[in-house]
């Protein structure tokens, strides 16, 4: 029978990959967090005008690369292409504006579709992790996003990200850039491409954003929005420069941005990174400020600014720079029954460990050493626990280290013990170290909560450096992964109770 493959531009997430992708989005979520954001996930399908409305119906994304479909109570709907227009109906439709708490902040993660022409980078199915502040027409709101962004890209392990910001004014200004580009672009319609003779209708300022090389050259000479802005404008942009400056981010402005959905007004942004390899991406992230959303679909008058960022291309990245390793899990153990009754009489040590937070697996089937000690290798199994006639007979468990291939033979009783002990360094400092002498203890000690307000403990120390967040924490964990990652530890959680019991 024929194979069925995933639909062009998706791809399936296995094994590893889909921890990394999880780590990603809990990395981001953790900081977004400490802003003060909250979760706010919304159906990953919505009425078809809300994405008219919202992104835009000028916009490619609505016009060529929505997957709109009709449903069997003839209601047109559509995939989510992007995920702010499906909070602003949720906040709108929930009331969650009457508060007076304001700005809203909300975050969300979750798949995207755009029918795409997939390429590096780019796929029809994709994952984004987002945050909207929405009811503050602060240019404060804008600079916390923007810092909140790069705080998370830094929580992921990276550092020289070139951040470009611009700002497409209100809509005067707009207007105005657009009426302005339109005469440009007159005496060269004939050469435009067949989009751009559309977007020169519809929005002269998709015109800027044509990937065709004949329209990305005529784009260069076009005039730029930067004449049109008011004063206040550029204060804005002046502000957010200087802000981020004094936290020892540089920003460029770059007066040729522009962005691809229609929502926008003020100031726009947008990350991007080219890891060792050279390879570009396309942007890693952008937001901006949207100040007319809400109320264009039927909500009060609210103003929001937000962002989202690509989890694929985070994930591409972040995979080249070597920062998902830890993400990476080997198992503890893999436990080898030679017969079914063998399988039975061991399944209670296979849980146990299990309950213990040991990974590992037994075979359910009849199969031979060889092919059982492959799939211990491939897992990165520690050791063997191989349980057959003699053993039952005897009543031990045969232990064997899967690296030095030394084997003993310990009593049904002091198994879980045993296990616990040889594969303790592998969940007390959370750092995955597979090290045969790993000093954890010496880490522990070290690294144990000293209880002050500006511990400093772990400053210097690369693997233990402390991540900063929890100065205002009374038990000041550590991250035991370096700067930055204390967002996902787990260290400290568990080896104080873990440490007594199996030394
Ligand atoms: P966007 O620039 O369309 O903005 O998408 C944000 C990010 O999603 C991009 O920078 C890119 O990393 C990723 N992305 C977009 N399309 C694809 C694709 N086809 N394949 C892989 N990754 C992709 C928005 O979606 C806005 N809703 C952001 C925002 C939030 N603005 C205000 N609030």
């Amino acid at each position: 029978m024929a194979i069925i493959s995933s639909p062009k531009g998706t791809h399936d997430l296995i094994g590893n990959e889909g921890r990394a992708y999880a780590y990603i989005s809990d990395t981001c979520g953790l900081v977004a967090a400490v802003y003060g954001f909250d979760p706010l996930l919304t159906p990953i399908f919505e009425a078809n005008e809300l994405f008219a409305r919202g992104v835009g119906d000028a916009t490619d994304i609505v016009r060529k690369e929505m997957y709109v479909f009709t449903d069997k109570g003839n209601r047109l709907m559509a995939l989510r292409p992007e995920g702010t227009a499906g909070v602003m109906r949720s906040i709108i439709a929930n009331k969650l504006y009457a508060t007076n708490d304001l700005p809203l902040r909300y975050y969300y993660s979750g798949p995207m579709f755009r029918y795409e022409r997939p390429q590096l980078g780019r796929y029809r199915q994709f994952h984004q992790f987002g945050v909207e502040s929405v009811g503050s027409t602060s240019i404060m709101a804008d600079f916390e996003v923007i810092l909140l962004a790069i705080h998370m890209l830094n929580a992921l392990g990276l550092d020289n990200i070139t951040t470009k910001i611009n700002s497409i004014g209100k809509k005067e200004a707009r207007d105005a850039y657009r009426a302005a580009l339109k005469k440009y672009y007159e005496p060269h319609l004939k050469d435009v491409c067949p989009d751009c003779k559309v977007r020169y209708e519809q929005n002269p300022l998709r015109m800027l954003d044509c990937k065709v090389p004949s329209d990305v050259e005529l784009a260069k000479k076009a005039p730029t929005i930067t004449e049109f802005l008011t004063p206040q404008d550029k204060n804005d942009l002046e502000f957010i420069k200087y802000s981020l400056n004094q936290y020892g981010i540089s920003v460029e402005v770059d007066y040729g941005l522009v962005r691809g959905l229609d929502y926008y007004s003020g100031i726009i942004f947008e990350f991007a990174y080219i890891p060792p390899s050279g390879k570009d991406y396309g942007a890693i992230g952008g937001g901006g400020r949207y100040d007319k959303l809400v109320e264009e679909l039927g909500g009060p008058s609210l103003e929001g600014v937000g962002f989202a960022f690509g989890i694929e291309r985070l994930y591409h990245i972040l995979n080249e720079e070597g920062k998902l390793a830890h993400t990476e899990i080997k198992d503890d153990f893999i436990i080898i029954g030679m017969s079914e009754k063998a399988r039975h009489t061991v399944y209670g040590l296979l849980t146990t460990l299990r309950a213990d937070g040991l990974r590992g697996i037994m075979n359910f089937e009849d199969k031979s050493f060889k092919s059982l000690f492959k799939i211990a290798e491939n897992r990165g199994a520690r050791i063997a626990l191989i349980l057959g006639e003699e053993e039952m007979k005897k009543e031990v468990v045969a232990v064997r280290d899967l690296k030095t291939q030394e084997q003993v033979e310990v009593p049904f009783d002091q198994v879980v013990n045993h296990v616990l002990v040889s594969c303790r360094h592998n969940h007390e400092c959370g750092c995955g170290c597979d090290e045969e002498d790993c000093d954890c203890d010496e880490h522990h000690e070290n690294h144990e909560c000293c209880g002050e307000e500006d511990c400093k403990c772990h400053e210097g120390e690369e693997d233990h450096e402390c991540c900063g967040r929890h100065k205002h924490d009374e038990n000041h964990e550590c991250t035991g992964k370096g700067k930055g990652r204390g967002v996902n530890c787990k260290k400290h959680n568990t080896e104080k109770t873990d440490t007594n019991e199996t030394k």
